[in-house]
């Protein structure tokens, strides 16, 4: 299973797509980061594009977290996080991502003295004036930093009370590892008082206990990675059964060591065992590829099927916070597109 690519690269970016898995402050290229830096007089460790590009070699997630966080220190004002979404939105409408749920970590902001309302605000409105120009759908998923304390996270919630209107979701990323989902279980309690879903890291580098705990602890509609739940087959007929989703993000596991190599990440075992699995880009300023990138390198990897492919973007938008008829006006799109492509006949 690997080898002869079996669709094309138009085929891959004409599909409708959704990005469920992304790190807004993951998408700040190195161009970007650089005039930043100037922009607001911020002293970064790297004297040219060039030397942050030859930065990003990974040995595992602690390994990126540390250059990512470090990145994060150029965005200052409300125009930078506005900047960052609009560049974002502009590749992902390049792919044919048609709605995007975001992650923002607004811990890594505040800790530096910036008000959690200029980072929301600056989201936001990117997100608005894009749906408005290109028609790209959004949510927006507040995440908590998991290394840090939870009452620092509570506090963060706090923050966010005035801004519920734009949040859909809470999330949980930064270093897994010793720091499992139970930690969260009170804030979470509290996020889903207020009417918030839920999301969250586990199974990246974390045991299949972490899985557990997201489902179980902090009622997880999604988990983000999950490759590790292979090794729990109880788990994973919990997964299959109740149709939890999964979002993969390939070219991020190689770059972070998850798997070896794409050839040898667990996509076709997932995919064997009916798990809902979507493909996603997590970092993709760092890890190489956005969405439809990401996809082809497993349509690659693995010579995916026009079926396997359609029914990675399907499950896209069946694992999202759309209603309904949204769901069911981008499947059609999708299923229309399939039926008059060659690669799929
Ligand atoms: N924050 C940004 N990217 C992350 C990842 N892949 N895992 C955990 N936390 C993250
Ligand atoms: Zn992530």
């Amino acid at each position: 299973m690997s080898g002869k690519p079996t669709v094309s690269k138009d085929f891959i970016w004409s599909l409708p797509k959704a990005e469920l898995h992304l790190h807004l402050e993951g998408t700040l290229e190195p161009e970007m980061m650089m005039a930043l830096a100037k922009r607001n007089h911020v002293t970064i460790s790297y004297p040219d594009v060039d030397a942050i590009r030859k930065a990003y070699v990974f040995t595992d997630l602690q390994s990126f977290l540390d250059v990512y966080y470090a990145g994060c220190s150029v965005l200052v004002t409300e125009r930078d996080f506005y900047e960052l979404t609009a560049a974002y939105l502009e590749r992902a409408v390049s792919q044919g991502v048609r709605h995007v749920e975001v992650f923002f970590d607004p811990q890594s902001h505040t800790a530096r003295g910036i008000p959690f309302e200029t980072v929301i605000s600056g989201i936001h409105r990117a997100l608005i004036d894009y749906e408005t120009t290109h028609g790209v759908t959004s949510r927006l998923i507040l995440s908590f930093l998991r290394h840090l304390s939870e009452s620092d996270a509570i506090a963060t919630l706090k923050a966010a009370e005035p801004f519920l209107a734009w949040i859909a979701a809470v999330g949980l990323d930064s270093s897994e590892v010793g720091n499992p989902p139970s930690k969260f279980a009170k804030v979470y309690e509290q996020a889903r008082n207020l009417g918030l879903l839920a999301v969250a890291h586990a199974g990246e580098e974390g045991p299949p206990e972490y899985i557990w705990e997201a489902l179980d602890m902090l009622q997880a509609s999604r988990i983000d990675h999950g490759v590790r739940c292979l090794e729990d087959e109880r788990l994973v007929d919990r997964l299959a059964t109740e149709s939890v989703p999964l979002t993969v993000c390939p070219l991020s596991n190689v770059k972070l060591h998850v798997f070896p190599s794409l050839a040898e990440s667990n996509l076709p075992a997932l995919l064997e065992r009916d798990l809902r699995v979507t493909i996603n880009s997590d970092d993709p300023a760092y890890f190489g590829g956005y969405v439809a990138d990401n996809l082809l390198a497993v349509a690659q990897a693995f010579s995916l099927s026009c079926e396997q492919i359609v029914g990675l973007v399907r499950n896209s938008f069946l694992s999202s916070f759309l209603s309904d008829a949204e769901k069911a006006k981008h499947l059609a799109d999708i299923d229309r597109i399939a039926q008059n492509a060659k690669e799929c006949s």
